[in-house]
C-alpha cells in the first residue's frame, strides 16, 4: 500500500504516454498523491485535462508559469514528494538527466530533486540499444536511480525488442517495493543470479542447469526490505522479481562488467552459478560438418566476479556474500571457499542428488561467516531468502 506517499509523477513524450493515464489510477488506488508534471512532448500524446482529471491534482506543465511558481516554485515540488517517477522515460529525457541539463520544467525538477527517482524507459529498441542510451542508464543507476523494465515485445513503431515502458502493475510493484520503510531502507545492494550461456559460435553455448530462483528470492527479499537491488542475471527461466532494477547479460565476462558497472553498494550477494570456463575463440560464424573430423574446443578461464569484488580496494561493498554448492565434505570445501575468495560469508548448501535441492524449491544451507558456521534447517527457498536478507540487514546496521 501507498497510503499517504507522495509521487511526483513526469510524463515524458512517448507512445507509452498512455499508460501513465492507468498508471495514475493505479497509484491512487493505492492511497498515493500523485503531483503530475506533463512535458511539452507529453502533451502531445496525453492532454493536461485527463491527466489532472485523473490524478485528481492540478497539472504542472511550464518552468516559467508566474502562478504556479507562486503555488508552488519548482524547487519545492521536487522536495515534497516521497519519490519523483519519470513515465515514460524517453531517450532525450535520460539522456537530459544522465548530464544534468535543465532547460524545462520535468529536467529542473530532476536536478532540483533530493528525494529517489525512478524511470520506466519507453522507446524505439534500436534507440534504447543505442551505446548513447546504454551509457546514459550505466549513469544514472550509479546515480542511484532504480530503473523499471522497459519490457521486450512488439513495440508501437513495428519493431520488436526491448524498449516497451513496464506495464502499469509492474512499475506500482516496484514504486511499493521502493517505497516501503524497511530495514534495508536507503541501503544498496547488488544480486548475481541465473546461469551464464558461453558462445561456442553465434547459435551454440555452454550453459548450466541453474533457473535463478534463490537469487530472485533473495533478491525479492532485499526490496521488500526496502533495499535498491541491482540484479543482474544471466539467462534464467524464472523471470526477475518486481521491484528491482535488472540488468541482463549472457556470459561471465558482462556479468563482470556489470556487476562492476552497478557499484558502489553496500552488500553483494553473488547467487549465479557461472560458467567458469568459456570457450577461446569462439567462432563468429557457425561452425559446420566436415569431412575432416570433429571440431576441438579449447577452453579459457573466465574472471571469477566474486573473487574480483571481494579483493577490490575502496569500491569493495561493506559485506560480499557468496555461494558453494558443494556435494561432499560441505562445511570444510565451503571454509575453504570463504577464505579463497576473499568473501565475508559463504553460503553453502548440499547438492548431492539424494537432497534434491537442485531444482527444487526447498534447500538446506550453512552459513559460514568469520565467526563459525550455522547450520539452518531445510526450507523453502523463499524462506531462505528471508533469513539471509535480514541477516544481512543486521549486518548493515552494525
Ligand atoms: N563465482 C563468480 N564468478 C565465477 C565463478 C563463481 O562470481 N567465475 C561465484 C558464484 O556466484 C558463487 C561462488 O563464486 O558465489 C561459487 O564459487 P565456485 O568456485 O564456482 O564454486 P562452485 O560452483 O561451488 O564449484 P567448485 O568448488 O567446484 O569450483
Amino acid at each position: 500500500m501507498l497510503a499517504g506517499k507522495h509521487i511526483l509523477l513526469i510524463i515524458g513524450g512517448g507512445i507509452a504516454a498512455f499508460k501513465a493515464l492507468d498508471l495514475i489510477r493505479r497509484l491512487r488506488e493505492r492511497g498515493a498523491l500523485v503531483t503530475p508534471v506533463l512535458t511539452r512532448a507529453g502533451e502531445e500524446f496525453v492532454t493536461p485535462l485527463s491527466v489532472s482529471a485523473l490524478a485528481g491534482s492540478k497539472v504542472y506543465r511550464d518552468l516559467f508559469d508566474l502562478g504556479d511558481e507562486a503555488e508552488m516554485g519548482h524547487i519545492q515540488l521536487s522536495r515534497v514528494a516521497d519519490l519523483v517517477l519519470v513515465a515514460p522515460a524517453t531517450a532525450d529525457l535520460m539522456a537530459k538527466m544522465a548530464v544534468g541539463l535543465a532547460n524545462d520544467l520535468a529536467s529542473t525538477l530532476l536536478l532540483a530533486t533530493d528525494t529517489p527517482v525512478m524511470i520506466a524507459p519507453a522507446m524505439n529498441v534500436r534507440m534504447w540499444e543505442h551505446a548513447a542510451t546504454q551509457r546514459n542508464l550505466a549513469t544514472l543507476r550509479q546515480d542511484g536511480i532504480s530503473v523499471v523494465g522497459p519490457n521486450e515485445g512488439d513495440m508501437a513503431c513495428g519493431e520488436y525488442g526491448p524498449g516497451r515502458m513496464a506495464e502499469p502493475m509492474e512499475i506500482v510493484a516496484a514504486v511499493e517495493e521502493r517505497l516501503v520503510d524497511g530495514p534495508l531502507s536507503g541501503k544498496r545492494v547488488l544480486v548475481t543470479s541465473g546461469p551464464t550461456h558461453e558462445p561456442i559460435d553465434p547459435v551454440r553455448y555452454i550453459a548450466n542447469r541453474s533457473s535463478g530462483a534463490q537469487g530472485k528470492a533473495i533478491a525479492a527479499s532485499l526490496a521488500a526490505m526496502g533495499a535498491q537491488v541491482t540484479f543482474v542475471t544471466g539467462p534464467a527461466d524464472t523471470p526477475p522479481p518486481a521491484g528491482v532494477t535488472v540488468v541482463r547479460v549472457q556470459t561471465a565476462a558482462q556479468m563482470l562488467d556489470a556487476v562492476t558497472q552497478s557499484l558502489p553498494a553496500d552488500a553483494a550477494v553473488f547467487a549465479a552459478a557461472v560458467a567458469d570456463w568459456r570457450v577461446e575463440g569462439a567462432s563468429d560464424r557457425k561452425l559446420k560438418k566436415t569431412k575432416d573430423g570433429l571440431p576441438s574446443l579449447s577452453f579459457a578461464e573466465n574472471p571469477d566476479i566474486l573473487k574480483t569484488v571481494s579483493g577490490m580496494g575502496a569500491d569493495r561493498p561493506k559485506l560480499v556474500v557468496g555461494f558453494a554448492a558443494e556435494t561432499d565434505d560441505v562445511f570444510a570445501n565451503a571454509t575453504a571457499k570463504r577464505q579463497r575468495k576473499g568473501c565475508d560469508w559463504i553460503v553453502a548448501n548440499d547438492v548431492s542428488p539424494e537432497t534434491e535441492i537442485m531444482g527444487g524449491s526447498e534447500n538446506a544451507v550453512t552459513l559460514i561467516t568469520a565467526d563459525g558456521s550455522e547450520v539452518w534447517p531445510r526450507m523453502d527457498k523463499t524462506a531462505v531468502a528471508r533469513n539471509l536478507a535480514a541477516r544481512i540487514a543486521d549486518a548493515l546496521a552494525q
